[in-house]
């Protein structure tokens, strides 16, 4: 089983998770996690699973993620399995209940990630799922950690 995980991070939280998830998934040799810089699109090739990763920022991934998925050809991930994560604010730290709102109602960076991944041939193997900061620059919200090895040894289960 050969994965690949790419993640952007800003504040190193979604890192964090990254690394989490890396972990979770047992045999190092298969595995590898890299910041979306330093992918290059060839590593695409020959994958059984891809994890995509990002802040939400503005309800959307980073441009850097943004970039690396119109990167990928229109059936550059027929027969290769993905999931998608991001980040996000708990609502309830957000003071302002017009912004909490606004950042409820705007969307998330991890299902955009995932419509990509499908439009490229992908088969979804989780639904895309957000893990919680409680700031902006963070710390994760507690026991967030373990949820991302948790959801992602559900991603490399299902077949
Ligand atoms: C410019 C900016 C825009 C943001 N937009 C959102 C947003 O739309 N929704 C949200 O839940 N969090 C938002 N956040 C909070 C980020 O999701 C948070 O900084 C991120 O999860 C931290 O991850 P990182 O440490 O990997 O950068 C925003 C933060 C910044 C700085």
């Amino acid at each position: 089983m050969k994965v690949l995980i790419v993640y952007d991070s800003v504040f190193g939280n979604t890192e964090q998770i990254a690394h989490a998830i890396s972990d979770s998934l047992g045999s190092k040799e298969n595995v590898e996690t890299l910041r979306v810089n330093d992918v290059r699109i060839e590593k695409i090739t020959g994958l059984d699973l891809l994890i995509v990763g990002s802040p939400t920022r503005g309800f959307r991934p980073t441009k850097a993620i943004t970039n690396f998925l119109k990167r990928i050809s229109t059936n550059g991930l027929n027969g290769v399995r993905v999931a998608a994560f991001d980040t996000r604010l708990l609502l309830s730290s957000i003071d302002s209940s017009v912004l909490r709102f606004i950042v409820k109602t705007g969307g998330y960076a991890a299902k955009s990630i995932a419509n990509r991944l499908k439009k490229n041939g992908g088969n979804l193997t989780v639904p895309p799922e957000g893990f919680l900061v409680t700031g902006e620059e963070g710390p994760l919200k507690d026991g967030e950690l373990e949820r991302a090895a948790d959801w992602a040894k559900i991603a490399i289960k299902v077949q």
